[in-house]
């Protein structure tokens, strides 16, 4: 009896800990397929991630401005929200990424966005990936 009551606590154990949403970077590497279609993870001439213009260069915005990539044409909704002095960290990325629209209007910002993607789950995942491969992991 009391070995089944052990296990019983431990299985309940197990499935507790996933629950708990910390990114993964391993997955959320494999999930930065998703956005490569319009970003690139460039740093000078070191190419992390090889992806498309349609969005900004993503390396280090982990602690960046929303809407300061030099040269990018953003939104004057995500350009406004970075003015106001928004920063980007894993946990408002990864809200972001689940629907741009929402994150905006919930930021007082107009919801009209150039981003046209909604990542239904695994957006703590990308986060910890992007922190993980911009300056502060060095
Ligand atoms: C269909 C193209 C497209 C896809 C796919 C896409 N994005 Fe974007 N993303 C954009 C565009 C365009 C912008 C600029 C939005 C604006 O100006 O309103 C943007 C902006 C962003 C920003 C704000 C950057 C900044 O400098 O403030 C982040 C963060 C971001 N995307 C993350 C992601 C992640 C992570 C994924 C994959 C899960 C993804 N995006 C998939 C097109 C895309």
């Amino acid at each position: 009896m009391k070995t089944l009551r052990t296990f019983a606590v431990l299985a309940v154990t197990m499935i507790a800990v996933p629950a708990l949403a910390e990114g993964d970077a391993a997955k959320g590497e494999k999930a930065f397929k998703k956005c490569k279609a319009c970003h690139m993870i460039v740093n000078g001439d070191e190419v992390i991630f090889k992806g498309g213009k349609t969005g900004p260069n993503l390396y280090g915005v982990i602690g960046r401005q929303a809407g300061s990539v030099d040269g990018f044409k953003y939104s004057k909704s995500l350009k406004a929200l970075g003015e106001s002095g928004f920063v980007w960290d894993e946990a408002t990325l990864a809200e972001w990424v689940t629907n741009p629209k929402d994150f905006l209007k919930a930021h007082d910002q107009a919801p009209k966005t150039k981003m046209s993607f909604k990542l239904k789950k695994g957006g703590e995942d990308v986060a910890a990936y992007l922190a993980s491969v911009g300056p502060k992991a060095e």
